[in-house]
């Protein structure tokens, strides 16, 4: 049987690197959770997790998950369903939908945390995701992220397996 039936895969390096600095009872918003490999990672260490997709049969796989509240819902078909500064922490791992992009970063409180990773322009070498709407351009989460953030830490590049950018940035203070 394979692991990924149960949404048991492994969470990505990134988001386990820096989950720490979300804190137990803090509320965290995983956008196109999938089967939420990083929803259960976040709400085993006491962080109140909402899971959003589209794909039912993926979030059945959170079904009773402590901790996790799952949403099922369209983020591109329907306008952008959560308020400015709802949550904590907002992850996106392997998602990307530029016309709510903004959207998604007024999500983040002020003092709270963005963790994204996901795949960036020359990513075609390896496979899929290949076309440009899905694939970051060179700098784009700090361009994006610059000056309403502060960058904690952002890498980009070619692993050998595959070419992604990934962030972890605080929302500053001011308004
Ligand atoms: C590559 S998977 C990533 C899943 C998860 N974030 C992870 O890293 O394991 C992309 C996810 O985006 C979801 N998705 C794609 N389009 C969507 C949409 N319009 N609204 C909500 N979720 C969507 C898919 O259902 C899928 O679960």
């Amino acid at each position: 049987m394979r692991a990924e039936t149960h949404g048991l895969e492994a969470p990505a390096a990134w988001f386990v690197r820096y989950a720490g600095l979300v804190a137990p009872g803090e509320r965290l918003l995983d956008v196109a959770a999938g089967r939420g490999r990083h929803s259960r990672c976040f709400a085993s260490r006491g962080v109140k997790v909402t899971a959003v997709d589209r794909d039912a049969e993926a979030l059945a796989a959170l079904e009773g998950v402590l901790g996790v509240s799952c949403e099922r819902r369209d983020l591109e078909a329907d306008p952008w369903p959560y308020a400015a500064g709802s949550f904590d922490a907002v992850l996106v791992s392997n998602y990307l939908w530029r016309p709510t992009f903004d959207a998604l970063l007024a999500t983040v409180r002020a003092g709270g945390l963005l963790l994204y990773e996901t795949f960036m322009v020359g990513h075609a070498r390896y496979g899929k995701p290949s076309r440009p709407e899905f694939l970051l351009r060179v700098n784009e989460l700090l361009e994006r992220t610059l000056p309403a953030f502060e960058i904690i830490a952002f890498e980009q590049g070619d692993d050998g397996t595959a070419v992604k950018q990934r962030i972890a940035a605080r929302r500053l203070d001011r308004g």
